[in-house]
């Protein structure tokens, strides 16, 4: 073969900016040189329909790449995740390059730790002693994926092996013959062979395909033997776009495409190894080779969590369980020892939470919208900033809104109609999250949801100046007349007042007693619902929690604003503690 690696002629512009370290030098660097020629390409207009078949590499690809690889059992704790994730496909490691790796290829087997419908992989170089001692780990699998690789990239011919095209393409030729020798040899199992053109990323296509072609020829696929030919971006060298031009180049090139699974392997050197992975599905791909939150080599593999969610946020079947996320991270975190972004799509502690008031306002506003039009909305989730619903990955509301000093009403009523299913109107929104903001910038950090109940019911519903004692309402001829008693810091006061109503009423009473000026300026009741305690974590023993009704106050008091609120089993006395509430706060 014969693709020359493409020369640089492009001229180097002088650098703009003086770097402080001279060695930021972006000269020292070429454009991407292994684009293929493609002017047709097609995978632009393709969108994904279903999930592709997915291989784990974690314990091999992403177990080469710790600082301290898995033991036995950490190896074992991860393979049964697997299983319970639903992996059909999973590379176990690399049996020929160490003993321990050995060892629990053969404890999975001699133990019978792989179901039925799993298959195991393995990874060796095309080299026959390793070879042999691959096959040798596999003895009495059911049914195995012997994945042999040699480097074909021009980097790697040139400064590394020395060897022309010609020669990289033999060493691979000669692998997948003696791949073919030694499954003869254990016929008890079921062999599907996989090849690797290693930095496929960095390879020129053409060469690529031939490398691949030649490995065909000899495992030969039309005879019945299953082929999985794998493209590596084991290195990422480019952007996504260019990298499904390679893919979608080499399905079309490739003379039997049709009997061959085409399986990707990318890594995430540019940061986008999930990106190329799913534009190089459009382009053709069957298969995707990736860890569980990303590790690999350098900056890691493909994060199959990440792909997957993306395709469950389309509505498309991940065919992968990820319902409790949590606990899958916590596993491959102590399994890999490695610590986990808390902005990691989909998993970090921070993916589904709001700080800024604004982003509150808009999910709280969604809800509510979706809540009031079920049906038009076909139950499908629709809400601003929330790609997913949190609940379905095993996260709780309290992952959704945190309040700091940059939040505002929205997330604090959203906690409120959460923890005791409280809506507030804007006015009282209003009014509390002034509270909790002064609160906020006061301690100079987060407050915990916990805190905020707390300051609330302080605020607002605990106040013990003004307690409502008893009293009737009576109608008469129009006219409402209140009669009853209020405890008054520690005195009992018999109060009467006459309004249009047992709130007017009341308030009369009270401007009489307290010789002040007292208006409603804003009132608005509802019944709570107790059906959001379902979902809630906290303690909701209290009466205020168990309570029918909430009313909001805000009363005017000689001519300054004041918002109480009132809880009760019945709405009428739920709206005078609401003006004791408000009152209270002019004490
Ligand atoms: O990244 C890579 O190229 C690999 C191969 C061995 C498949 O891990
Ligand atoms: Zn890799």
């Amino acid at each position: 073969m014969s693709s020359p690696a493409q020369t640089n002629t492009q001229s180097v512009a002088e650098p703009k900016i003086t770097p402080k370290n001279p060695a930021f030098d972006f000269r020292k660097y070429r454009p991407f040189a292994f684009a293929p020629k493609l002017t047709d390409r097609t995978w632009p207009d393709k969108t994904m329909t279903k999930a592709p078949i997915w291989a784990s590499v974690d314990l091999r690809d992403g177990n080469q790449a710790l600082i301290d690889p898995m033991t036995i059992p950490q190896k074992m704790t991860f393979f049964k995740l697997l299983l319970e994730v639903g992996f059909k496909e999973i590379e176990i490691g690399f049996p020929s390059a160490a003993q321990v790796e050995f060892d629990f290829t053969r404890k999975l087997i001699e133990e019978n730790h792989v179901p039925d419908d799993v298959t195991l992989q393995v990874l060796v170089q095309a080299r026959e002693h390793l070879i042999a001692r691959t096959f040798e780990s596999l003895k009495g699998a059911k049914r195995a994926i012997v994945h042999v690789y040699n480097s074909t990239s021009r980097v790697q011919r040139e400064k590394v092996y020395g060897k022309n095209c010609d020669e990289i393409k033999q060493i691979a030729i000669e692998g997948a013959k003696l791949v073919k020798q030694y499954a003869s040899q254990y016929p008890e199992t079921e062999w599907v062979f996989q090849y690797s053109p290693e930095s496929f990323s960095q390879t020129e296509t053409d060469y690529a395909v031939e490398v691949c072609d030649a490995v065909i020829d000899v495992w030969q696929p039309q005879n019945g033997q299953e082929v999985i030919i794998n493209l590596p971006a084991t290195v990422e060298a480019s952007t996504p776009n260019i990298f499904a031009d390679q893919v979608e180049y080499f399905c079309r090139h490739l003379k039997q495409r049709d009997l061959i699974t085409v399986s990707l392997h990318t890594h995430n050197d540019r940061g986008c190894a999930v990106a190329a992975a799913e534009l190089g599905v459009l382009a053709g791909a069957d298969r995707i080779e990736g860890t569980l939150l990303g590790n690999g080599e350098r900056t890691g593999n493909m994060d199959i969590i990440v792909m997957a969610m993306n395709l469950y946020s389309q509505g498309i079947d991940p065919e992968l369980d990820f319902s409790n996320m949590s606990e899958i991270a916590q596993i491959v975190g102590e399994c890999n020892n490695l610590p986990l972004h808390p902005r990691h799509p989909y998993v970090g502690e921070l993916v589904f939470t709001a700080f800024s008031g604004s982003h509150q306002d808009a999910i709280k506003k969604s809800l509510d919208y979706n809540e009031k039009h079920l049906a038009e909305t076909e139950n499908f989730w629709d809400v601003a900033y929330l790609p997913i619903d949190p609940a379905h990955v095993g996260r709780t509301y309290q992952d959704v809104v945190r309040i700091n000093s940059q939040s505002g009403k929205g997330g604090v009523a959203y906690i409120l109609q959460r923890h005791y299913g409280f809506n507030l109107p804007r006015w009282m929104q209003i009014d509390f999250s002034r509270v909790v903001q002064n609160q906020a910038e006061e301690v100079a950090r987060e407050l915990k949801t916990e805190e905020l109940i707390q300051t609330f019911e302080d605020t607002y519903l605990t106040q013990t100046a003004l307690n409502l004692q008893d009293y009737s309402v009576n109608n008469k001829g129009g006219e409402v007349m209140f009669t009853g008693q209020v405890e008054m810091n520690g005195d009992i006061i018999d109060l009467e007042g006459k309004g249009n109503g047992p709130l007017s009423s009341f308030i009369d009473a009270l401007a009489q007693h307290t010789n002040k000026r007292l208006h409603i300026a804003n009132y608005a009741e509802h019944a709570i619902s107790q059906a959001h305690h379902l979902d809630d974590d906290f303690d909701s023993s209290s009466d205020k929690t168990n309570a029918n009704a909430v009313a909001y106050i805000q009363l005017n008091v000689d001519g300054e604003i004041y918002s109480g609120v009132g809880t009760c089993t019945s709405t009428v006395s739920a709206m005078l503690k609401g003006a004791l509430s408000a009152l209270a706060q002019t004490l």
